[in-house]
């Protein structure tokens, strides 16, 4: 069995398909003890919560996995309610994704064509670029400003094929944000253009600067955005495949044209309907990661490494050696991070915050094979 694509299947098959960048996730834990001949390694390299499911998720997991046998409802509209009470939105202003990733995917689906262009930062999450990709779209990248978006640079690139941009707030990989100011600049950009503006705020839970935007206070101001939302970060639910996304109804009706049937499962609805209600769970989460974020960043600094001021679950740093022989030293140690090369970013490396021993564990062996580099 070949696997390389026969000269007929070359000519037939979309020429942007075959331009589409590879999603490059982090390394899972079996893989690196598998390939090192090692076991308790630890990963913090995806941003998942290192405290778990909610305890609650769990339970309704449980209480109902006898019923996997039976489809779920389609459009999920007791997890709609749910996410939309929280927000005091409607629920059929609410969309699901098997992750947020699916909803950007469908965004590109409805409103990117062949050349159409799709605005994002230059040094963001892959997944802007792949589903621009996807539908012929281009990327025009727009150079970070600092470590976050430059919202300015951004609206004053929106043009006649512009569809789609993509900003997320915090930022990833870097943690910053940006203000509510700078944020209505680009909206008023928006809201005179062909253009949706596609905030994704996938780690917003965690953020405790005060004048962070809630894209959820613009939905009723701007027919131009979306808010996209996961249950894969504070939730704790990153196995389980849930995000979602915040609108207007004609928008959220224009996705679900697109949007396969059945994409949310029926224990992962069940489990975010329970989580999302677990408020103990969330700032439990959010604590942890605060009290973490700060002592990794400190322990970080006082090796002279430059930290980067982060207001997610996550520290991106560029270290006083090699980045990429740091990565590796760390992989040996067990430890797994992320190298943010793919990312644009190749002196630097990301971070996930994990419990106070695995950020302990880390630390250490970032100070073990640092003489080593
Ligand atoms: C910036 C950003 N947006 C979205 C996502 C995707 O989240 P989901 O698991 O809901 O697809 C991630 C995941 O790492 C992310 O870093």
């Amino acid at each position: 069995m070949s696997s390389v694509t026969p000269d007929w299947a070359r000519e037939v098959v979309l020429p942007h398909v075959l331009s589409i960048p590879e999603y490059i996730p982090g390394k899972p834990v079996a893989e690196v003890e598998r390939e090192l001949g090692i076991s308790g390694a630890i990963k913090l390299a995806s941003n998942e919560n290192p405290l778990g499911p909610s305890p609650r998720a769990l339970e309704a997991i449980l209480a109902n996995a006898g019923t996997a046998n039976i489809y779920p409802e389609s459009s999920a509209p007791d997890l709609r309610s749910a996410i939309a009470a929280k927000f005091g939105l409607a629920s059929d202003q609410i969309i699901l994704g098997n992750g947020s990733d699916e909803i950007m995917q469908m965004l590109s689906h409805v409103f990117v064509g062949l050349d159409d262009e799709v605005i994002m930062p230059e040094k963001a999450f892959s997944m802007y670029k792949i589903v621009t990709r996807l539908f012929g779209g281009i990327s025009k990248m727009i150079p970070l400003k600092g470590f976050g978006p430059d919202l300015e640079a951004m609206a004053s690139s929106i043009g006649p094929r512009t569809r789609l941009l993509f900003v997320s707030n915090p930022h990833s990989p870097t943690g910053v944000t940006f203000d509510r100011a700078s944020f209505e600049k680009l909206l008023e950009q928006a809201d005179s253009s062909n253009a949706i503006i596609i905030l994704d705020e996938a780690y917003r839970e965690y953020c405790n600067a005060s004048d962070c935007v809630n894209g959820m206070d613009y939905i009723r101001q701007s027919d131009h955005l979306i808010v996209l939302r996961t249950f894969s970060k504070i939730y704790g639910l990153a196995g389980l495949r849930v995000g979602y996304g915040a609108s207007h109804r004609w928008l959220i009706q224009l996705l679900n044209r697109v949007k396969p049937p059945f994409n949310v499962n029926l224990l992962a609805q069940i489990a975010a309907i329970a989580a999302i209600s677990d408020d103990e769970h969330v700032n439990r989460s959010y604590e942890l990661n605060l009290v973490g974020r700060t002592f990794i960043c400190e322990g970080l600094r006082e090796l002279g490494f430059k930290a980067i001021d982060s207001q997610a679950n996550f520290v991106a740093f560029q270290p006083t050696c090699d980045a990429g022989n740091l990565y590796l030293a760390l992989l040996k140690e067990g430890i797994i991070v992320r190298h943010l090369k793919s990312f644009g970013l190749p002196d630097y490396i990301r971070v996930t915050v994990g419990l106070e021993e695995q950020n302990r564990k880390m630390m250490q062996a970032v100070r073990k094979v640092m003489p080593l580099i």
